[in-house]
């Protein structure tokens, strides 16, 4: 049996859309004892960990560098249980030549807080109902293509061969294969190569404008580069 499924949604209104703008805020500084400790903070819609080392107080997003993940403390460190990369509290990775963490920069200091200049993202725009239906393909496994109105986009095309060394494989086979997708855009959500498979993304049109998060490992950054992707588009979590 091979994999056949179409969803047509009904036009109506489904979509809203977030701005984001710069907004100075002023974070207080924590009550820290002494150096080397962490504190997490909520401000606007984020999670942000401020540190103080011997020299400075820091801000980090509480992102992993390695795929995003959330970060916990320890008591001489910060870790991310996902897959135990782990830093330094000035934001070096403790394996070695591993990115930093993504820092925001103290703009300012006062005996009390810290200015920074963070994305605020409450602006909402809402748009008008949809013209035409939207058509939603699933390919396979984590693979659906948008289409509106003779244009698509495609979600973490794996259609041609295995993954994960052979060792994973579609079932039911995909109808297509990369090669067949003609598409406007594409979207890949992470690394894992279930997700981000590069035979499959080697047969599409390096043309095309390809969407992918922006870790600072810059692990899907590197993959397109050599597979010749030259309309790269990496968004940050908060963009
Ligand atoms: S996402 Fe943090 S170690 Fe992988």
């Amino acid at each position: 049996m091979r994999l056949k499924k179409r969803l047509r949604a009904k036009p109506q209104r489904i979509y809203s859309f977030t701005v984001n703008e710069r907004k100075t805020i002023m974070l207080p500084k924590p009550n820290f004892d002494g150096f080397g400790q962490a504190n997490l903070v909520k401000v606007l819609d984020g999670e942000f960990w401020i540190t103080r080392t011997e020299n400075s107080y820091h801000v980090f997003y509480n992102e992993c560098a390695h795929m995003g993940g959330t970060l916990e403390t320890t008591k001489n460190s910060l870790i991310c249980r996902h897959h135990g990369w782990s830093y330094e509290f000035d934001g070096r990775n403790q394996n070695l030549n591993g990115p930093r963490l993504r820092e925001v920069k103290v703009e300012s200091e006062t005996e009390t807080h810290l200015q920074v200049s963070l994305l605020n993202r409450l602006k909402k725009l809402e748009a008008g109902p949809l013209l035409s239906p939207l058509d939603l393909k699933i390919h396979s496994h984590a693979t659906i293509e948008l289409v509106y109105r003779y244009r698509s986009i495609v979600f973490d095309p794996w259609l041609d061969g295995p993954a994960y060394y052979g060792s994973w494989s579609l079932y039911p086979e995909p109808l297509i294969s990369g090669s067949d997708l003609k598409v406007n855009g594409i979207v890949i959500t992470h690394p894992h190569p279930d997700h981000f498979h590069l035979p499959t993304l080697e047969r599409i049109n390096k043309s095309t404008p390809i969407f992918y998060p922006k870790f600072p490992s810059q692990i899907i950054e590197k993959g397109l580069i050599e597979l010749g992707f030259k309309n790269l588009q990496p968004q940050f979590f908060d963009d």
